[in-house]
């Protein structure tokens, strides 16, 4: 199977009230649990390269990676670019072979996010890759990003239908209380549901994705600190939110810092047990086969995306 790009997968994941994992990847070890997972689990795969995965590996390491993933695994995969933050970083993203592209142009006015995303749009239909763009904009701390909280704003559901009608964009990246990173939240976890069903309704049968969507989970946490790691405050989504949202109209939840998490609490776990180890291949061992189960207990009882890949 050659990689895909998301429209069918997200038709699918739409009328299924299920969604499709999108997993960034950095190495090898992390496209290896990912895959091994999908694989399991018989789901379907966004393997999402962001502009730092791009400095840390260098694509053409990460392609070669994807197409190793489609020849073991025989799975629907799309290849994205995460967080393409120019047309010019998008069209060099299409022209590399990515099946989807994201247009984050958030930042800018409202006018000029739908000017930059219709040029992506006009570029990417030529070459049958998928677009997603950004309303709103998500808190958070990453390599390439760095929004904060005075600079995070809710998505306003009065402007979705002008801008997914003037733009062409194939999905809408929305933000309803998420963020990136391990500490999403001071106090209880709260999301917008109300922007959700409000974007729904105006969209009907138009695929949401959800940035910012790890869930931190507690025993990853409680490992690392147990191990030697400090991550006081860490808190991501909570599951139930995740499968409340799948059900509704979001097709694309995007995981980054939980494989983050179980890739460091499987190494520093290993250490902890192993201080005498020293070959890579033991520690990283360790890590990638906790990232797995992580990851198919995801696609399996969250995103709900198990046996999808046949469809
Ligand atoms: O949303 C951001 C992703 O977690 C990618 O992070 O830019 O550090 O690779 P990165
Ligand atoms: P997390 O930091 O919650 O994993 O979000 C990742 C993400 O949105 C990548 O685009
Ligand atoms: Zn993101």
């Amino acid at each position: 199977m050659p990689l895909v790009n998301t429209e069918k997968m997200f038709k699918d994941a739409y009328a299924g009230n299920y969604a499709i994992g999108a997993f960034n990847i950095n190495n090898m070890e992390l496209v290896q649990g990912v895959v091994q997972a999908a694989k399991d689990e018989k789901a379907p795969l966004i393997l999402q390269i962001s502009n730092g995965a791009k400095k840390y590996a260098n694509i053409i390491y990460l392609k070669k990676l994807v197409e190793a993933a489609i020849e073991d695994s025989g799975l629907p995969i799309a290849m994205h670019l995460d967080h393409g933050d120019s047309f010019d970083n998008c069209k060099w993203a299409v022209d590399q072979g990515f099946t989807s592209v994201m247009i984050d142009a958030s930042h800018h006015s409202f006018e000029e996010n739908i000017k930059i995303t219709k040029k992506v749009v006009e570029y990417a239909k030529q070459k049958n890759v998928s677009v997603e763009a950004e309303l709103g904009r998500l808190e958070g701390i990453e390599d390439d990003i760095n929004v904060s909280s005075k600079d995070a704003s809710f998505t306003q559901p009065e402007q979705v239908e002008e801008f997914v009608s003037k733009t062409g964009v194939n999905s809408l990246a929305i933000a309803i209380g998420t963020s990136h990173g391990p500490f999403k939240f001071k106090g209880t976890p709260q999301l917008r549901f109300d922007i959700l069903e409000e974007c729904e309704r105006r969209l009907p049968g138009f695929p949401i994705v959800l940035h910012g969507a790890s869930s931190i989970l507690p025993n990853l946490v409680d490992t690392i600190v147990d191990c030697g790691g400090v991550m006081m405050g860490a808190k991501g989504v909570p599951e139930d939110m995740l499968i409340k949202a799948t059900s509704m109209a979001v097709c694309k939840i995007n995981i980054d810092s939980d494989l983050r998490m179980a890739f460091t609490a499987g190494i520093r776990k290993h250490f902890k047990e192993n201080p005498s180890h020293y070959d890579p291949r033991q520690y990283c061992g360790t890590a990638r086969e906790l990232l797995t189960q992580i990851v198919k207990d995801k696609l399996k009882n969250v995103l709900r995306c198990s046996g999808k890949a046949s469809l």
